[in-house]
């Protein structure tokens, strides 16, 4: 088939290099000349294990523009993979959807197949069908899809291979576009949920925020176990052990960062009260979230004393390993408090690169050596698996103070102890 997707972004480019590979050819359009250009001359402009090799052993059915237009008209199937961003009230920013609707309007000349991959609020895919109505395209050129996605950063391209279930949101009365979705899917192995509009948004919604109040959940639960010196690691593998609860997203931490779960739970309390409906569950998921980091810093505080002259190295930038993502990264949302509390901050990150802008002294390191070196303190904020590997007693001559903050409970710490280190995880003995 001949699909456009609007949207060289993780969810796009990576979309674009499945469906090329399931043997659909493909024009991916991005806004940004310069993703483009880095696409057109071979570079992936993210970093996702397995994207490159992807792209490039179907790069003759893939195309890469910026040319929104002619894409359109070429093309009889669209994807719509544009960011949604949060504003500041708590809603989403549809402006990228709202320019893509109007590239739609102004170029849909034949019969068009519209799917909507990006996370709208709910209501948002009657909106745009509305809209082009409005906009005067004809009803008879074009049906609205909604098909949420559900890859993770770091896994997209598994993931996007790999699903456990496609959902297929179609307007009432479409008798047409399950076919279509069904030749573009073919190859991928998952059950098909065949639903509304607006149970597909609500379907995504829904699991983002069931995810993060997991891993609220446990955070709430690691609090407990540190006042009463239990472990959370223990009660969550035990607990996850019956299939009602599950064993994942129980990993408790510093809390969930990336460019989803804060946004998609915001923008899921925002849509249940413009309707008058109290979110009080969500509310506190969120609340948990956004006070986890201080527990830590507290603890900080009571251990290393005195911020202006004690180091800190800060083990990861990224939201989560395996990515260079950092939007509402904890990490950096550590990094940016130590800062404003006067901490020397040295952070360091395989891949990541750290948002310097408000920040007063701290900096990135080159290697983990040289962030390590005479910290007073070392707070692993992001589980890299090459952290885990870390050999302690080195570590140990490398530091000046002997505190380690294991705030992903990613390290035994009976390795860290054995090497005359402190080890504090997060509800943790
Ligand atoms: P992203 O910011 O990485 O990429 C979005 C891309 O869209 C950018 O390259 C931008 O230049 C481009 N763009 C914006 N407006 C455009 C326009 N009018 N025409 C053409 N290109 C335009 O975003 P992302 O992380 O890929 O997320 C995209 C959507 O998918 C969001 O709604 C997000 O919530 C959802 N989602 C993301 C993930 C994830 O893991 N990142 C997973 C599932 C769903
Ligand atoms: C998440 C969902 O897992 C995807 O299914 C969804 O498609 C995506 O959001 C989206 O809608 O964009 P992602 O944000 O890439 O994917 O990453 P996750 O692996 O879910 O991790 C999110 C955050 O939660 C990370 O900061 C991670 O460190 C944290 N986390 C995760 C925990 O603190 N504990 C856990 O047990 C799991």
């Amino acid at each position: 088939m001949d699909i456009c997707v609007i949207g060289a972004g993780y969810v796009g480019l990576t979309s674009s290099a499945v469906l090329a590979d399931l043997g659909h050819h493909v024009t991916c359009v991005d806004k940004n000349k310069e993703r483009i250009q880095a696409l057109n001359s071979g570079e992936s402009p993210i970093f996702e294990p397995g994207l490159s090799e992807l792209i490039q052993k179907n790069q003759n059915r893939l195309t890469f523009t910026d040319d929104v237009g002619e894409a359109i008209q070429k093309n009889s199937c669209i994807f719509i993979c544009v960011g949604t961003p949060p504003l500041p009230d708590g809603s989403t920013d549809l402006s990228y959807v709202m320019s893509v609707v109007d590239d739609l309007a102004a170029n849909i000349t034949s019969k068009k197949t519209v799917i909507t991959k990006s996370t709208v609020p709910l209501g948002t895919n009657e909106m745009i069908h509305r809209l082009l109505l409005k906009k005067g395209v004809s009803p008879g050129l074009f049906r609205i899809v909604s098909n949420p996605e559900f890859l993770r950063e770091g896994s997209a391209v598994h993931d996007m291979f790999h699903p456990d279930k496609t959902v297929i949101g179609l307007q009432h009365g479409d008798t047409t576009s399950l076919e279509i979705m069904k030749q573009i899917y073919k190859g991928i192995q998952a059950p098909m949920i065949v639903t509304t509009l607006n149970d597909a948004e609500v379907i995504k919604f829904t699991s983002n925020a069931f995810l993060a109040t997991k891993i609220s959940f446990i955070n709430e639960v690691a609090r407990i176990c540190d006042r009463y010196q239990a472990d959370v690691t223990s009660v969550a593998a035990a607990i996850g052990l019956d299939p009602r609860i599950g064993k994942h997203f129980l990993q408790a931490g510093v809390g969930y960062g990336g460019s989803c779960f804060p946004k998609d739970v915001s923008s899921f309390i925002h849509s249940a009260k413009q309707r008058g409906v109290e979110t009080p569950i969500l509310e506190a998921v969120q609340s948990v979230n956004e006070t986890q980091l201080d527990v830590y810093i507290d603890k900080i505080h009571s251990y290393i004393g005195d911020s202006l002259t004690k180091k800190v190295a800060v083990l990861g930038i990224a939201f989560k390993p395996n990515t260079d993502d950092t939007r509402s990264s904890r990490a950096v949302a550590l990094i940016q408090k130590l800062d404003a509390l006067k901490f020397n901050v040295m952070a360091y990150d395989p891949k990541a690169i750290l948002p310097t802008e408000g920040l007063k002294t701290a900096k990135q390191a080159e290697t983990i050596a040289d962030a390590i070196l005479d910290a007073d303190c070392l707070f692993i904020a992001t589980d890299w698996p090459s952290f885990k590997t870390l050999d302690w007693k080195k570590v140990k001559t490398w530091m000046k103070g002997d505190l380690v903050i294991d705030g992903r409970n990613c390290i035994d710490p009976k390795e860290i102890r054995k090497h005359g280190l402190r080890y504090i995880g997060v509800g943790r003995v």
